[in-house]
């Protein structure tokens, strides 16, 4: 998967490509914002801007990050005067220096990268000791599952366009974030959710499944 993969799906969508309203683990983020004031928040692959939207706002400093350009232009037009600030980066191999954010964001993004285990740990490198993380991966009854793609690999699959997908039972999500060092769970909650039609890769209804996961990186005296 390459961005001009993101690029071409975003340029062939009628924006906003995943529809307008942000993905209910958005509460979660919220919710966390209020105990913990973070004071900087990135939101690794913000896509077009529909979860940023929320969360600007919730922290001196936020950030949307992403590696599609289109996206990134799309954003910058949806999100007109909201006060964030929107750039190229890969979760995968972020150019931010360590421990650079108080709350770190993926969401609807890990199952799209095929080494889910590279991101998180790019994740924890660029959250502050006693900040957080919070993503989620797609579920196993997720709608994505009706795409055309072809397994790969033990539950990785890639579509037409070049596009990976993988789900997660619980199981299999908690053995991926005990890989993840310095690193304590705070919480892992099963969402579903149905969404309206939108873009012209699914102009239907279905219902999404994801599991949302809030990881706290552990402070040097705490390990
Ligand atoms: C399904 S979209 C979700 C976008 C947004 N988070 C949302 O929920 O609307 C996945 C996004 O992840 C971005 N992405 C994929 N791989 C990435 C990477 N390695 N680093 C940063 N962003 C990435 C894509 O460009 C795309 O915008």
């Amino acid at each position: 998967m390459t961005a001009a993969s993101w690029d071409e799906l975003y340029a062939a969508t009628a924006m906003p490509c995943w529809g307008a309203n942000a993905v209910p683990a958005i509460d979660i983020v919220k919710m966390l914002c209020v105990r913990q004031a973070p004071r900087q928040i990135i939101d690794c692959g913000c896509g077009d801007g529909r979860n940023l939207m929320q969360i600007a706002g919730m922290a001196p400093v936020v950030i949307g990050a992403d590696i599609s350009a289109v996206a990134l232009a799309r954003a910058h037009t949806i999100l007109k005067e909201t006060p964030a600030v929107l750039l190229y980066d890969d979760v995968c191999a972020s150019r931010f220096v360590d421990g650079s954010f108080d709350c770190v964001v993926a969401l609807e993004v890990l199952s799209h990268i095929p080494r889910v285990e590279v991101a998180l740990a790019e994740m924890r490198r660029i959250c502050a000791p006693g900040g957080y993380i919070i993503g989620d991966v797609f579920g196993v009854r997720d709608a994505t599952r009706d795409v055309n793609a072809r397994c790969i690999s033990s539950g990785l699959y890639v579509d037409d366009r070049d596009l990976y997908y993988s789900y997660y039972d619980r199981d299999a999500l908690l053995g991926v974030l005990r890989s993840i060092d310095g690193c304590v769970l705070n919480s892992i909650k099963l969402l579903s959710w149905d969404d309206p039609p939108h873009g012209q890769f699914r102009p239907y209804p279905h219902r999404h499944e994801a599991w949302c996961f809030v990881l706290h990186r552990r402070r040097d005296r705490d390990l």
